[in-house]
């Protein structure tokens, strides 16, 4: 996919359907009318509407991280923690939902046996709206709650927390206090990328993929407001 340069895309959404010129050609296009009906018009346009806001959201984006260099340093890391487990079992636990995609590639990466189980948290307090958390980051100290625990016993076993980023460091800290309270045999963290500049607990990623700097990110299982998971490469969102 290819990402151009900036657009305030909700903005771009008001301005097109408040302009009749911008609307009338779509429909002729669309429709082969040459009406001056708006009914029809703005009816087809709010067909496209998802569409269009989706293709002015992704063309503001900025590619940090290719897909490529995604994929080399997934295998890297996939091939360090087959070699410091080698011989031993690993249960890979994904912290919801960011985690899901980095987990599903890091583990095809790894040759060892190995389970999944997945774990999620949402954090107390207010939790500014995306704008604002977009432009100032998310400095709650408050502290994180569990809303999906694991479902298999942790006793003994080689856990493997995957996170999809490590920024603050309050929920990573809060699920390797909670997940040690299982007793495993062991504890180790896997991180895609890692902001360390907004650390405020003191924690660290054992795989780390990428340093990034205090950019907000999505792509590859991260989210802005919830979109964008899907996207195979990091993207940066520009704050404008
Ligand atoms: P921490 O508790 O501050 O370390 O935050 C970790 C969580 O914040 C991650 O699991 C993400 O859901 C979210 N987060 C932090 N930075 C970003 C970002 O740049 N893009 C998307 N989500 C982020
Ligand atoms: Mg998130």
């Amino acid at each position: 996919m290819h990402y151009f340069s900036t657009l305030e895309t909700d903005a771009v959404c008001r301005v097109v359907f408040a302009n009749d010129q911008r609307l009338r050609p779509r429909t002729v296009f669309a429709n082969n009318q040459t009406t001056n009906d708006r009914g029809p018009i703005v009816e087809i346009f709010l067909s496209h509407a998802r569409e269009f806001w989706y293709i002015c959201a992704v063309s503001n984006l900025k590619v940090l991280l290719t897909r490529e260099q995604i994929a080399q340093r997934v295998q890297e890391l996939g091939a360090e923690i087959t070699r410091d487990f080698a011989g031993q079992s690993v249960i890979f636990v994904g912290v919801l939902k960011g985690a899901a995609i980095f987990l599903s590639d890091l583990a095809r990466q790894v040759d060892l046996d190995s389970t999944f189980d997945f774990i999620g948290v949402s954090s107390y307090g207010n939790r500014p709206d995306p704008t604002h958390e977009l432009q100032h980051g998310w400095d709650s100290t408050g502290e994180v709650k569990l809303t999906k625990d694991v479902d298999q016993s942790m006793e003994g076993k080689n856990i493997i927390l995957v996170e999809d980023i490590l920024d603050t460091g309050l929920t990573l800290t809060f699920l390797k206090k909670f997940l040690l309270a299982h007793k495993p045999r062991s504890f180790k963290i896997a991180a895609l990328l890692d902001k360390p500049s907004r650390r405020k607990l003191p924690i660290e990623g054992d795989y780390v993929g990428f340093k990034i700097p205090d950019e907000f990110v999505v792509g590859y299982g991260l989210d802005y407001a919830e979109r964008y998971r899907n996207l195979a490469d990091v993207c940066i969102v520009p704050r404008e």
